[in-house]
């Protein structure tokens, strides 16, 4: 089965159908998902989707997108929704200096700060959102080296990755390698040992090649790993296995 680390389930494309779509999943081979959350609401509707699916899993943190309005007292509610017990992660959190109307970079730095000091305390691991930003998100997260976690979509260079992979952490790779432009990404993925290594879509955004275009969803995930095979010289059903075995041990999914 294979294991879809990042997908967004709570957002407003899966409205008409999120039930059929997350309930069909474990007939398509998608056997876990992890819904990370954007933002307070986002958390709490990804716990809800949780409670309702048995192979949906949790994510809770404020995205550096929509942190424009953090107030303190968010952490708060972060840290409440933290306690459940399908939450396996603080995420999605993180840098990015992509859009400009991105709110200031100062305050995307203090609230990531607060989620990895959250994470440290609560011992979880963090899902991080690295856009433009690789220098700032290397420097804060090693102000925390108790925390590891994994640097979702990676954009990094090979250097990047494996300082990452010498403090502990996992990479994790989407559609986005299937892209024709996509070269950096292919790079890392033929140099970081395989263990460390995880599988996404990052739904609804980034459907692989040949479905660009459309709203993706978990049942595209087999691109990736079929991608990420023709890399490593491996059969999918290898990556397939190894990605979904990293995924459990490194969510402490039993
Ligand atoms: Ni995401």
């Amino acid at each position: 089965m294979l294991f879809d680390t990042h997908a967004h389930y709570d957002d407003e494309a899966f409205d008409a159908d999120r039930d059929d779509v997350l309930s069909s999943m474990p007939e398509k081979n998608v056997g876990l998902i992890v819904n990370p959350g954007c933002t307070v609401a986002s958390s709490a509707a990804a716990v809800t989707l949780a409670e309702r699916y048995p192979h949906v899993y949790a994510a809770v943190g404020i995205h550096p997108e929509n942190c424009g309005d953090f107030v303190p007292e968010h952490m708060d509610e972060i840290r409440a929704l933290a306690a459940h017990p399908k939450a396996v992660a603080i995420g999605e959190i993180g840098l990015d200096y992509y859009w400009p109307e991105n709110p200031p970079r100062e305050l995307q730095q203090e609230v990531l700060r607060r989620h990895m000091a959250l994470a440290e305390e609560l011992k979880l691991p963090v899902i991080i959102h690295d856009r433009e930003a690789h220098a700032d998100s290397l420097a804060i997260v090693g102000e925390f080296p108790a925390v590891t976690g994994v640097f979702h979509c990676f954009s990094g260079s090979v250097e990047m990755a494996r300082e990452l992979l010498k403090r502990g952490w996992m990479l994790s790779f989407n559609g986005a390698i299937t892209f024709k432009n996509a070269r950096k990404a292919p790079e890392v993925i033929a140099e970081i040992p395989m263990d460390r290594l995880m599988i996404e879509t990052d739904s609804p955004y980034l459907t692989p090649v040949p479905c660009r275009g459309r709203r993706n969803d978990s049942g595209y995930l087999h691109l990736v790993a079929e991608r990420i095979a023709g890399i490593k010289g491996l059969s999918a059903d290898e990556v397939e296995r190894i990605t979904w075995e990293n995924g459990k041990r490194f969510f402490g999914i039993e």
